[in-house]
């Protein structure tokens, strides 16, 4: 079974994001598993508590789930043009401490979602250059920005038209399998 994280730059409850990596978990094959990995309780990140060995009790098992990831599906908003703070926070918290990294070698995905025409463009790609950092090989293509979200889904989070909306979630969790597959057997 190939664990796959779902991180989501979302807190919010009725999240489009969190509603978005809800449908991209249906689509993922019997032989991967999705793990959705709350951020909720990450304190911002202090390098003392690291240093100092007094660390947060939410950043170690935090630390600990996503060690025992195969893959990463983030799925996030964008805020002002980047990555929301929560989601950059889980980054880092998982990068340290120095050499301990939880990200290194994880074959990701990046899912913009918005409700505007831009499509969180801004986030996906601020996304990418800390991914790239993380070594985490990232998946070039399908992109998936994910625009205009009120329209695509109902209110409940399904799908207002599920032969176009679902049918590009599925090319994106497809290109996402195999893109994990090739990279796991390296
Ligand atoms: C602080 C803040 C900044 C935002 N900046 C952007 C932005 O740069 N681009 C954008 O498309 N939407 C922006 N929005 C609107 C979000 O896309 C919208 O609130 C969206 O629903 C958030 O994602 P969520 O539904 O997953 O919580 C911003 C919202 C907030 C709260």
């Amino acid at each position: 079974m190939t664990k796959v994280g779902m991180i989501v730059g979302s807190l919010r409850k009725e999240s489009y994001s969190k509603k978005v990596a809800k449908l991209l978990a249906e689509l993922l094959p019997e032989d991967f598993e999705a793990v959705f990995i709350p951020l909720d309780e990450l304190a911002i990140y202090n390098q003392d508590f690291d240093d100092e060995g007094n660390v947060p009790a939410a950043w170690t098992q935090f630390r600990e789930q996503a060690k025992q990831l195969d893959a990463v599906i983030f799925v996030t908003p964008e805020y002002n043009r980047s990555v929301p703070a929560v989601l950059k926070n889980a980054l880092d918290i998982g990068s340290r401490p120095y050499g301990h990294s939880v990200w290194d070698q994880k074959p990701a995905a990046v899912v913009s979602v918005s409700p505007g025409k831009l499509s969180g463009f801004g986030a996906n790609h601020h996304l990418r250059q800390s991914l790239v950092f993380l070594n985490m090989p990232i998946m070039q293509q399908p992109e998936a920005y994910i625009g205009e979200i009120g329209q695509l889904l109902d209110e409940t989070g399904r799908y207002q038209n599920p032969e176009q909306t679902q049918a590009f979630f599925q090319t994106i969790v497809d290109g996402f399998v195999n893109w994990t597959k090739q990279n796991l057997s390296k």
